[in-house]
């Protein structure tokens, strides 16, 4: 049945396996394998498991409850909701966090399960996502955290290259150590955990920069589609073509490239952006934006081009394909179209050994 999306385990993990050794390598002494792309899909991540990463990491908890019976700590990606303390609590033994208002429902929650939850606060180094800003006085709310009965700080956390587009460097992850520094002199204790991102980061182990305080890194992306994220390279020996989407083209016409009449909106309220290139043979694939985004496909016939899509509907130019209705076409797809692929209940989640 199609969709699909065909993942090759055997590719994902040899990917997972060079990251898990990148990290060794380079004196992560724990790394956070992210998950989040899968959306829940266990029979993957079940096996991902077994790599040797320390941790399985989400960003929502229904996933994290998917994975309880993964002898693996989880961690909470997503700043938690303090309306959520319990199920967190009770699900993930850490989270990353910003607020001591929701840490202190997190202790609140951890107390009456009689458990210690786990935090790793999280400092904005100039990305403008998540965190405390580097330069505020941050040391009074780490004095309330190390007060709380139920909440153990394990470290500090940053993460960049998420919303302002700030690449890792010796400078940013430097700060993160002066802050580490401040924290254990004031407090007098030992943070064992410093985070220094995601997939961003690895482009510094190729250039031995990444400053020897970084002990953690939570990495996505990278395994998932082979790839670095500060400038998109692909990583010597992973695979890029885990994961491909099928789709089932359900009508091929001849039909003009322009459409005609008054030309008002599309589907979705915009006014459509077409150009007059005459006839052509079209195609339409029975997958739609509810399904993903249709900017964030690309045919794997390169004579195929994708012209545009509606809720249920992907429109493609068949150029000089010989398809007929019925075929299943394939394509290739990036991290934002994997996730919403892996997360419609509409695309099938096939698993492939070769
Ligand atoms: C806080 C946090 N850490 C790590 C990651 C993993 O990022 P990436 O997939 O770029 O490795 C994400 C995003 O998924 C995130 O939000």
């Amino acid at each position: 049945m199609y969709p699909r999306v065909v993942i090759n385990i055997t590719k994902l993990e040899k990917n997972a396996k060079i990251i898990h050794q990148m990290c060794i390598d380079n004196e992560i002494s724990s790394c956070f394998l992210v998950v989040k792309v899968l959306a829940g899909f266990a029979p993957v991540v079940r096996r991902l498991a077994k790599i040797g990463f320390t941790h399985l990491a989400d960003s929502r908890i229904e996933n994290l409850i998917k994975y309880k019976s993964i002898p693996l700590p989880k961690v909470l990606i997503r700043l938690p909701m303090g309306s959520d303390a319990k199920r967190i609590v009770k699900y993930a033994d850490i989270s990353l966090n910003s607020e001591l208002s929701t840490i202190i429902a997190l202790n609140e929650a951890a107390k009456t399960q009689n458990k210690v939850h786990g935090i790793i606060l999280m400092f904005d180094l100039g990305d403008l996502r998540e965190g405390i800003f580097y330069q505020d006085d941050f040391l009074p709310i780490v004095g309330e955290i190390l007060q709380l009965s139920n909440i153990k700080l394990l470290g500090i956390g940053t993460n960049l290259t998420c919303y302002g587009g700030v690449i890792p460097d010796e400078q940013n992850l430097n700060l993160l150590g002066e802050i580490k520094k401040r924290i254990e002199n004031k407090y007098q204790i030992k943070l064992d955990i410093i985070s220094g991102g995601n997939s961003s980061t690895l482009y510094l182990f190729n250039q031995n920069r990444i400053p020897k305080v970084i002990n953690n890194l939570r990495i996505g992306e990278a395994v998932f589609l082979g790839r670095e994220t500060a400038y998109g390279k692909p990583i010597i020996g992973m695979h890029g073509d885990v994961f491909s989407l099928r789709a089932t083209i359900i009508e091929i016409q001849k039909k003009p490239s322009y459409p005609i009449g008054n030309i008002g909106f599309d589907a979705f309220g915009r006014a459509p952006d077409i150009t007059d290139v005459g006839m052509m043979r079209r195609a339409i694939l029975a997958i739609g934006r509810q399904d993903v985004e249709i900017a964030d496909l690309i045919p794997f016939d390169s004579r195929i081009k994708i012209i545009g899509g509606s809720s249920d509907h992907l429109i493609v130019d068949l150029g000089s394909t010989k398809h007929k209705t019925g075929d299943i076409l394939k394509f290739n797809v990036n991290y934002p179209g994997l996730l919403r692929l892996m997360t419609s209940p509409y695309v099938r989640k096939i698993l492939r050994w070769k």
